[in-house]
């Protein structure tokens, strides 16, 4: 039997911090408010394209697996705010990369792409198709955010962060996982303006308006993943005890403490980093499971659950069995470009370039 090991991770996350008294400079809202309903206490705002973050990442988690970018298989990039739709943002990774040989696609499932990858990737080493992926999550999504709408502008941020697979006999990786989508709901949480429905339409591309059923989305959210949760536990016969560390999107704080209250996991074993980082969609989990190893939260051998939503409503639970090693086998020194602006005035260029001054 073969399984697809997870042997390298890294993380990049862009420098500058747009903390909750800075969206208070240009909207209608406080950091009470902000940390209260959603534990979000910053965020970072990208001065580079996802390009970039994804190399950083792919450089990091290539050198901690001790493997050559000119030996990948397969590169597969978990997203929904890429830098071009065509060509896409896997083949501008392999380029960067010189992973010459390595199939290159994107999956788009919103917030829950970097999972869905985690699946994709594994099933193709599992069958045999490849021997070893590179997996990222990453988003700029604060590029498509309307900063004017408060309901939604102080929830996200960007990052990114990727993840090696390599076939093994050992019984490691991802062992289990339950993939759904409630499109009933699918209204709840539209962009319009990020796709050509659009054009001809009176919207310009790229000048968005979000449609965000934020309460709806929050009541979905805490029923799919504990349900997701519950089956992908029942399906290995074990419970929420074996569990060591449950990695989950980071979206909401209060999500989060609504799905570990219904899956019957403590907080103690629940890793969360939204009040750094705010919701990055598709990073969210990656970055998560890339600090819960730097903070030593992940022991050797230990099993992690790893619940996500995201718009669609997709959702999902994957059950991962970790390996013996939880230190990377090396580092690189790939870094971004400096940034010489803060992040209110990167904000500010945004919405500039779409003809609106904050
Ligand atoms: N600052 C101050 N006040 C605000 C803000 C803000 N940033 N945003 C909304 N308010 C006001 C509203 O206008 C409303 O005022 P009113 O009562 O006078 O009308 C009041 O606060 C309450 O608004 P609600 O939307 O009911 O607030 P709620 O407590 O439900 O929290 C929130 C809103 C945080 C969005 C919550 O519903 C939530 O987290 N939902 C899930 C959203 C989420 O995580 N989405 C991510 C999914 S996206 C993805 O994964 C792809």
């Amino acid at each position: 039997m073969t399984y697809a090991a997870i042997t390298g991770w890294g993380k990049c996350l862009p420098p500058a911090v747009l903390t909750n008294a800075d969206l208070a400079t240009f909207l209608d809202t406080n950091d009470e408010w902000i940390t209260s309903r959603t534990g979000i206490r910053e965020r970072r705002i990208s001065h580079v394209p996802l390009d970039e973050l994804a190399y950083v990442s792919s450089m990091r988690a290539l050198a901690a697996a001790g493997l050559d970018p000119a030996d990948l298989d397969l590169i597969v990039v978990g997203c929904c705010s890429y830098d071009d739709q065509v060509p896409n943002q896997a083949s501008g990774l392999q380029a960067r990369l010189g992973a010459r040989k390595a199939a290159s696609m994107d999956v788009n499932t919103a917030c829950t792409s970097f999972l869905y990858s985690l699946s994709t990737a594994t099933a193709l080493i599992r069958t045999g198709v490849v021997r070893n992926a590179l997996v990222i999550g990453g988003e700029i999504i604060t590029a498509y955010l309307d900063w004017q709408n408060r309901g939604v502008a102080v929830l996200f941020g960007d990052g990114c962060a990727a993840v090696v697979l390599e076939a093994t006999d050992r019984e490691e990786g991802l062992l289990a996982e339950k993939l759904g989508c409630d499109s009933d709901a699918r209204d709840t949480l539209v962009v319009e303006g990020m796709g050509c429905r659009y054009a001809n339409r009176g919207r310009i591309l790229g000048q968005t308006n979000w449609i965000f059923q934020g309460p709806e989305i929050f009541r979905r959210a805490v029923l799919s993943m504990s349900g997701a949760c519950a089956d992908v536990l029942a399906s290995r016969h074990i419970t929420a005890d074996d569990v060591d560390l449950v990695i989950p999107h980071q979206a909401n704080l209060r999500i989060i403490e609504a799905v570990a209250k219904r899956a019957g996991v403590p907080m103690e074993r629940v890793f969360v980093n939204v009040q750094r980082y705010g919701n990055m969609s598709a990073a969210t989990v990656p970055v998560a499971l890339v600090e819960a190893l730097e903070e030593g939260r992940v022991p050797p051998n230990s099993t992690l659950l790893m619940p996500a939503f995201g718009a669609g409503l997709t959702w999902c639970a994957h059950l991962v069995r970790w390996g013996e090693r939880v230190t990377p086998k090396g580092t690189s020194d790939a870094e971004l470009p400096p940034c010489d602006k803060t992040a209110v005035e990167l904000v500010r260029g945004f919405m500039r370039g779409k003809g609106i001054e904050l």
